[in-house]
């Protein structure tokens, strides 16, 4: 391994300091260590998700939780995403790392960045995105269902969500009751649930992962 954090160490995290200290600490080589030693895939799929359900109008887009900018390098390299591409996170570090990624073409990948903890109100606009997507970020530790009171409140109607869930806490956590919840509320459309390939090598390979797809009603 070329660094020694890794995903025990994540799938340890609790609270939001416990978050902000170790991405400050992972930032540096969280691509070249983790993502290339595991051959970590899942933010392809989850922007392939997004695309394939997205039209031009489904922008502004945020990607909640982007970290180093994964799932918005993926968007963009499609000519087809909508535009334009927001990132939200709550470490400074990883989003530094957000804020150096360029499209083959030379852009900056996002538009705005934006420190924001998914536990918290987020310092965004009522009905300020089009469309709203998320890779890694609702898994183990501190950030469950509630979080998308504040998405669903910056989601316009008719906003598309993409949004990955880990998958051993898809239904443990609570997530398949709330989406089914919301569902029968009439919040959003009826979720869809895609699943993506987690990793392309090592020891968890074959494992897939849920991407959550519905509308903002
Ligand atoms: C496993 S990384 C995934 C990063 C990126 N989406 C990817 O696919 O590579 C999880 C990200 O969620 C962020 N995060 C964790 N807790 C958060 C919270 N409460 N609010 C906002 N972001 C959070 C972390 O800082 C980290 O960048």
């Amino acid at each position: 391994m070329s660094n020694d954090i890794d995903l025990a160490d994540a799938y340890a995290l609790q609270t939001p300091d416990d978050n902000r200290d170790l991405y400050s600490r992972w930032a540096n080589t969280y691509e070249s260590g983790f993502i290339t030693d595991n051959g970590y895939v899942y933010h392809l799929g989850v922007a392939q998700v997004f695309l394939g359900r997205s039209t031009y109008n489904d922008g502004p887009i945020l990607d909640v939780g982007c970290g180093t900018g994964l799932v918005g390098e993926a968007l963009r390299t499609d000519s087809s995403c909508p535009g334009p591409l927001d990132g939200l996170d709550i470490s400074p570090e990883m989003l530094k790392k957000a804020l150096e990624k360029r499209t083959v073409e030379g852009e900056s990948v996002y538009s705005e960045l934006h420190v924001g903890d998914l536990t918290a109100i987020l310092e965004l606009a009522d009905e300020a995105y089009g469309g709203i997507t998320s890779c890694g970020t609702f898994t183990h530790g501190h950030v469950g269902p509630g979080a998308l009171d504040e998405l669903y409140r910056i989601a316009r109607p008719g906003a598309l969500f993409a949004i990955g869930v880990n998958p051993d806490h898809y239904v443990t956590h609570g997530f398949a009751d709330r989406f089914a919840d919301d569902a029968v509320a009439g919040t959003i459309t009826e979720p869809a649930v895609h699943l993506v390939p987690t990793y392309e090598s090592g020891p968890n390979v074959g494992v897939l992962s849920p991407v959550i797809v519905f509308r903002r009603q």
